[in-house]
């Protein structure tokens, strides 16, 4: 085998070895652990050992599965590229045209490989791009142009990375309004698990599906996992044949008639993500690896936020806002955000949207007043909007009906929070809603946009055409968003789709932070954030201290415990201060003082989840990069059938150093009740990494609903 017959690349611990001998599109020879130096000998044997034989009842001479698959390989599964030239065309046999092995300029990119492909008979042209990232994480995107004459109708173009045989159970996510990123197992067995998010939102969208030996757990087991980095519609699957050759594919979910692609036309499929772990974390690791190295990740101190939507709701009233922001700004808030309620006629949800016009009614001296105000206690400012979205009942809608995605123009989508999409696509609609948009922008000094998209896109065309538009639709919202950026430079946007509905790393690559959940109950919280810092890291979370009765659940909850739970994310509030008692004030003041002390440790390390064995208790933390420091949170989510939690290990910690691990605001009310004892939480403990990760220490006997946070310093 010549050295440019196959290619390695590596990078983070991680080898991706591809077969480029002949002209067929590449196969994968090994994805996983770093295979070391691999000499051409090396690589040939590496050949042969992925030979399959001629195979029962199947084709006389098998073709290894390659990147894009082929039923011309013979790969029996699901196609890579379906699509067919006036019925014609249904197959490809694509023939490599050229590849080119380039270092990367970027600081996130180790290597690119990028393959040209053709099939001349289908008159079809392949751009396949493969990269090599420095954390280890593998991102593939396909791009296919059609070189003949006529319309080329493309239903499916999918990427796929092979997984072993040892890999037989499958995670996933799915969810639903407030119940985000709920994690669910299945066999992994012969056929097709697939997932397809057919809305244009992700509440209960695959977003991270992995692979591994069965039982695998946040720490231990081989695991590989993908994500379709796309805010449209997606297809995730797994995929095993009988051959056992399974693999991890997806790409966008394209609707019936979306890309026809004439003559020299190219359509662009979205990045897919990559990645190996021995464990959850350490595959997690490496996408949180990836998003901190890119240039446009948030490197400034994460500013602690007060969000007013909890606390008023659509009840504007100046006098309100103003308290709010004084109490907020007393306990260091640095940040505070107007949600929505502010423009058109907009009083409750049922009309205004799409008027991105300050209302006289409720603000009559314009937004001004709030916005000096804000700032003049030291404070960023942050705005609400929700730019793709319009009420029918709004001057916009009104003016131009037919600026509504919709399959027909007499027939649209069945209505949702009572709103309609604005279609994008229409130049118009979308210069009008930009221009809204940078004259408030451009009137008032606003740091922050909390960018939300509160319903389903479904029977989204375009009304003149008839034809599907959730496409075009998607690069879009990409485009307004890059445009007010470029307009407005220094401009942070969080992203938010009813809660987290809007995650994945297309448009993570402009926003800055995630709303995780409406649900501010900080018991839903800890699993919502532990199935979100599966993509995620916590600078990218947001997590907001609520009232001590839940809006959303009718629980109520410890300070400590809401506090305790937004502390490790981007901490925010989002709760009526004005109606704070002053312990509860002094308290919330005291842990937006703690995370801001240890934001940079929260910020940037290493997220670690515990493999407890009872279930009644969830740990969790982050331990800095370089070993010196930890902050571990340790929950208990229901009651135990044990009177104490056992000896809890703390996972990530260098083994031969020591450690001393204090409480690091004792949890007063657990205190008290728990009563002083001999165990370590009155004065702390020091022992080695090894010990702390092996043998645990006793935990504080917390009842459902609390938890303490735990220190852990160098000596
Ligand atoms: C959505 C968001 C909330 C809030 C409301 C405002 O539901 O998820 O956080 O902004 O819209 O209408």
């Amino acid at each position: 085998m010549t050295e440019s017959s196959a290619h390695h690349l590596r990078a983070g611990g991680i080898s991706l070895v591809l077969d480029c001998e002949g002209d067929r599109l590449p196969r994968v020879l090994h994805w996983g652990p770093d295979l070391g130096e691999l000499g051409a000998e090396d690589l040939a044997h590496l050949r042969l050992a992925a030979a399959q034989g001629p195979r029962a009842a199947g084709p006389d001479r098998p073709v290894p599965l390659a990147l894009l698959a082929e039923q011309s390989a013979g790969w029996m599964g699901t196609p890579g590229l379906t699509g067919h030239r006036a019925g014609a065309d249904f197959s490809t046999a694509f023939t490599v045209t050229g590849i080119r092995r380039n270092a990367s300029t970027e600081a996130a990119v180790a290597e690119t490989l990028t393959i040209t492909a053709a099939d001349r008979d289908a008159a079809l042209e392949l751009g396949l791009e493969v990269q090599m990232l420095v954390s280890g994480l593998v991102r593939m995107r396909a791009a296919v142009t059609n070189t003949g004459p006529g319309i080329f109708d493309l239903h499916s173009l999918d990427l796929n990375l092979p997984v072993p045989l040892e890999a037989d159970e499958i995670l996933d996510l799915t969810g639903w309004w407030g119940h985000e990123r709920i994690q669910q197992r299945h066999a992994f067995t012969h056929g097709t698990h697939l997932r397809e998010s057919r809305r244009a939102r992700e509440l209960d969208a695959a977003v991270v599906m992995a692979a591994g030996r069965h039982g695998f757990s946040w720490r231990s087991g081989e695991l590989r996992a993908m994500h379709v980095g796309w805010s449209g519609n997606t297809r995730t699957y797994a995929e095993r044949m009988n051959h056992a050759v399974g693999m991890l594919a997806g790409g966008e979910l394209l609707l019936a008639g979306e890309i026809r692609l004439g003559a020299s036309e190219t359509y662009q499929g979205p990045w897919i993500y990559y990645s190996h772990g021995d464990g959850l974390d350490e595959s997690a690791a490496r996408v949180h690896d990836y998003l901190r190295a890119r240039p446009q990740h948030p490197r400034t101190a994460r500013p602690v936020q007060l969000n007013v939507w909890e606390a008023v709701y659509f009840d504007h009233d100046l006098a309100t806002l103003k308290r709010l922001a004084d109490i907020a700004a007393s306990l260091g808030v640095e940040r505070y955000v107007l949600d929505d309620g502010w423009f058109g006629s907009r009083r409750d949800d049922s009309s205004g949207l799409g008027d991105w016009v300050v209302s006289p009614d409720v603000w009559p001296d314009g937004l001004g007043p709030i916005i000096d105000h804000v700032h003049d206690l030291g404070m960023e400012f942050g705005l609400w909007f929700e730019p793709e979205m319009v009420n029918p009942d709004s001057d916009l809608a009104r003016a131009h009906p037919e600026w509504i995605l919709a399959a027909r123009p007499d027939r649209w989508p069945p209505e949702a929070r009572h709103q309609q999409v604005l279609n994008l696509t229409i130049p118009e609609a979308y210069a009008h809603v930009r221009d809204q948009m940078l004259a408030i922008l451009r009137t008032y000094r606003i740091e922050y946009l909390k960018w939300d998209f509160n319903r389903d896109l479904i029977e989204a065309g375009t009304q003149s055409t008839g034809q599907a538009s959730i496409h075009e639709q998607t690069l879009a919202a990409y485009r307004l968003m890059d445009e007010l950026i470029a307009a407005q430079p220094g401009l942070e946007i969080e992203s938010c789709s009813s809660g987290g509905g809007r995650i994945d790393l297309g448009i993570l690559d402009r926003c800055v932070r995630i709303w995780a959940s409406d649900v501010t109950d900080p018991l839903e919280r800890q699993r919502i954030e532990a199935g979100t810092s599966l993509l995620l890291p916590p600078e990218m979370i947001g997590s907001h201290v609520a009232s001590p009765i839940s809006h959303q659940t009718g629980r109520t909850t410890t300070i400590d415990f809401r506090a305790g739970t937004a502390f490790f994310s981007h901490m925010g509030i989002e709760w009526d201060l004005t109606g704070a008692s002053e312990d509860e004030l002094a308290r919330l003041g005291e842990w937006i003082a703690a995370h801001q002390e240890h934001r940079d440790l929260l910020h940037t390390g290493t997220v670690v989840h515990g493999d407890h064995p009872d279930d009644a208790f969830w740990l969790h933390g982050v331990v800095a990069k370089d070993h010196r420091e930890a902050i571990y949170a340790f929950a208990s989510v229901h009651s135990s059938r044990h009177t104490t939690p056992g000896q809890v290990r703390l996972p990530g910690l260098e083994p031969d150093r020591r450690y001393r691990v204090t409480q690091l605001l004792t949890d007063t009310a657990g205190r008290a009740r728990r009563g002083s004892s001999t165990a370590w939480w009155d004065d702390g403990l020091t022992l080695t990494g090894r010990a702390l990760g092996a043998v645990g220490l006793q935990m504080p006997n917390v009842s459902p609903e609390q938890q303490v946070v735990l220190h852990v310093t160098t000596t």
